[in-house]
């Protein structure tokens, strides 16, 4: 059909105009002026962003850890990553954020004696749990044996996977003070190290085992 002949059929369906009785627009407007809309779109976006605040602060609480033997106080949402907590709140950067979904193990702390993924656990689930990160393993002046142990085999390159690494390495030394080889590969399969020197951290975790410098594999 042509054109012209559509718009005729229009306006015989639909008005004179052929859009519907409305004299030419697609849509009435001003019976009311446009200018009372800015103020009530500015009171809708203030009632929005009240509303977020008020959430924000509803999530807010006051969260108690015990954090290498020290009891600190936050306000902060509890279900912020323990790992963020740590480094952000409380300054405490030996847990690194490595991949953030529990696969790699820089973030690993120890709670009440057991190795966590730090990024997976919410902060308020650790209350009143004892909390050691890898800053709280030096006693008196002195390293951890697994410590001394890494620095003595030299079981680090970049050095990002070494606290993960080592407190994997104290957690399954509290549940097995003797492993054996097997069981320490088992132990920190959930570690990784990019640079690739797992054979010197075995070695290293071995040396700790021993309380002596005879573990295998430590050399270069
Ligand atoms: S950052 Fe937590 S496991 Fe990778
Ligand atoms: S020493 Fe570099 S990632 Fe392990």
């Amino acid at each position: 059909m042509a054109l012209s002949s559509r718009i005729e059929r229009a306006k015989r369906e639909h008005g004179k105009d052929g859009n519907n009785g409305t004299d030419g627009k697609f849509f009435d407007l001003p019976s009311v002026p446009l200018f009372p809309f800015v103020p009530y779109s500015l009171f809708f976006a203030f009632q929005i962003e009240k509303a977020e605040s008020n959430w924000e602060r509803r999530a807010m609480r006051i969260v108690e850890l015990q954090i290498n033997g020290t009891k600190r106080r936050v306000e902060i949402d509890g279900e912020r990553a323990l790992l963020s907590v740590l480094r952000d709140e409380f300054d405490l950067t030996g847990a690194k954020y490595g991949c953030g979904e529990g696969q790699c193990g820089a973030c690993t702390v120890l709670i009440d004696g057991r190795a966590v993924r730090s990024c997976l656990t919410q902060v308020a689930s650790v209350e009143g749990k004892q909390i050691i990160t890898i800053e709280g393993l030096e006693q008196k002046g002195r390293l951890h044996p697994l410590q001394e142990a890494f620095l003595a085999v030299d079981a680090m390159q970049c050095g990002y996977c070494t606290a993960g690494m080592i407190m994997s390495g104290v957690g399954l030394l509290k549940k097995n003070p003797n492993p054996t080889e097997p069981e320490i590969l088992r132990a920190m399969e959930g570690n990784i190290c990019r640079c690739g020197t797992y054979p010197r951290i075995v070695a290293a975790i071995q040396q700790a085992a021993n309380g002596d410098k005879t573990a295998k594999g430590g050399a270069r």
